[in-house]
């Protein structure tokens, strides 16, 4: 018997004997047969056992098996075109590691038991799929800002100011001051490029919305760039970039499971550099043009990104949004201050924004000017506001959602299951 444990796709019909660990999948007992299908890592492999050929303990033991039970096995893997991987592995020897409880969860359950056992229903195929792919996404956008020369940071996620406006700050007591939790490491990064030029971070980002939607949760994973020396323009190059490198590392490192999630990946193999850039005007003009009755000024909701992504087919950015939609960080276009150096990027199919970034104020007095409008005390922003005293550089940076690129790229219902934990309105349990 091999010491080593196998994984169970790597298991070839040729090999002599395997000992495999894991749970148990699914299990069927018959009179004089019982087939498991056993649950690691890697996959699932089906065994079998023949009571006849088994010592009567070890039939015992298997007749006593039930699902998620965590055992392991030791057999000898047989061809058969019917089986997972065409093998099946013929059980010579059987252990549990631990038998336990029935396990609560079986098919059919609602989102709401789901949710309640998410720390079960974390070992199901669909979440392990999923979560393979996400990992995917942060290696993958890892490694993209790895080959172009950035450098990963870590900003706080305490912090004493808001970025993304004040609605959605969580507030927490600090010993004797108040204190949020970071919506976007954005402003740190802006004061880091002055050291490393080209940044970048993961980091948890915390939203208080109050509202639920499909896209929304209120934490996330923010994958966010900042980019000395950079316009509006080379920033959005950079962002196809990257994310063009995520979709395809995804499809070639995630066939299996984009497949058990029955994702079809035709319209993301077509994704390609550059992507469309429509101006905030077009948008609008593009969205009356299809039957709705939109001003100049008016917000692009989802509804309206959803018909634009589909009418456009393909990864997008919206371009040069009115100044007063977007932050007070972003850069007013000198030429015509009623606009601003902002865009999102735009995912096909229905899922719409996956990123925001844009060029970043680099005027000392519009800046300022534009956090009195906010209402804020430039005193809490006043290390934000040294960063444009001394030797300021032009610079832009943007924002994906590490959850939002998974929920597009596995093309999942709810931006929910790409969280092992999703965090929402009505629950931080478990
Ligand atoms: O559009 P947002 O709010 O932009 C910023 O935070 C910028 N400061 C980023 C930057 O320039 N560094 O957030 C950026 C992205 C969104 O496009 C979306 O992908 C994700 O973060 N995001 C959320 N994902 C899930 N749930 C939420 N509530 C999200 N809010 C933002
Ligand atoms: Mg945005």
């Amino acid at each position: 018997m091999p010491e080593n444990y196998k994984f169970a796709d790597e298991v070839k019909p040729t090999d002599s004997l395997v000992r495999l660990r894991g749970w148990i999948y699914r299990i069927r007992t018959m009179k004089k047969k019982i087939f498991i299908v056993l649950r690691d890592a890697s996959g699932l492999i089906q065994c079998v056992a023949s009571k006849e050929e088994l010592p009567e303990k070890v039939w015992n033991n298997l007749e006593n098996a039930a699902v998620e039970n965590s055992i392991i096995i030791e057999g000898k893997p047989v061809e058969d075109n019917r089986a997972i991987n065409n093998v099946e592995v013929h059980i010579t020897d059987f252990k549990f590691i631990h038998k336990g409880e029935v396990f609560p969860i079986s098919k059919d359950q609602s989102q709401e038991f789901i949710r309640d056992n998410a720390h079960l229903f974390l070992r199901s195929q669909k979440a392990v799929n999923i979560m393979k792919v996400k990992a995917s996404v942060l290696r993958a956008a890892r490694e993209w800002f790895y080959n172009n020369s950035f450098y990963e940071t870590t900003p706080p996620i305490l912090t004493g100011s808001a970025c993304e406006g004040g609605a959605t700050l969580f507030s927490l007591k600090y010993f004797d001051k108040t204190a949020y939790l970071s919506q976007s490491a954005q402003l740190y990064l802006e004061a880091l490029i002055y050291g490393l030029e080209k940044v970048y971070s993961v980091t948890p980002s915390f939203r208080a919305e109050k509202m639920r939607t499909k896209r929304h949760v209120n934490e996330f994973w923010h994958i966010e760039g900042e980019e000395a020396f950079v316009d509006f323009e080379g920033n959005m190059n950079i962002q196809e970039e990257l994310v063009t490198y995520i979709v395809h590392y995804v499809l070639e490192n995630n066939k299996k499971e984009l497949k058990a999630l029955n994702r079809d990946t035709t319209e993301l193999e077509k994704i390609k550099t550059p992507f469309k850039r429509i101006t905030y005007k077009e948008a609008i003009d593009i969205l009356n043009d299809n039957g709705f009755n939109l001003k100049w000024d008016d917000d692009i909701k989802t509804e309206e990104e959803r018909t634009l992504s589909k009418i456009i087919g393909e990864p997008f950015f919206i371009t040069m949004y009115p100044a007063h939609h977007k932050p007070f960080y972003v850069k007013i276009d000198q030429n015509d201050p009623k606009w601003c150096f902002s865009a999102d990027l735009i995912a096909p199919e229905g899922f719409g924004e996956i990123i925001t970034g844009g060029q970043r104020e680099d005027d000392l007095e519009t800046l300022v000017r534009r956090i009195e409008e906010e209402g804020w005390s430039t005193e809490d922003y006043k290390w934000y506001i040294d960063l444009r005293k001394y030797g300021s550089v032009p610079h832009s940076g943007f924002g994906l959602g590490a959850e939002r690129i998974t929920w597009w790229l596995c093309g999942l219902d709810s931006i929910q299951e790409t969280l092992p934990f999703p965090r929402t309105r009505n629950r931080v349990y478990p």
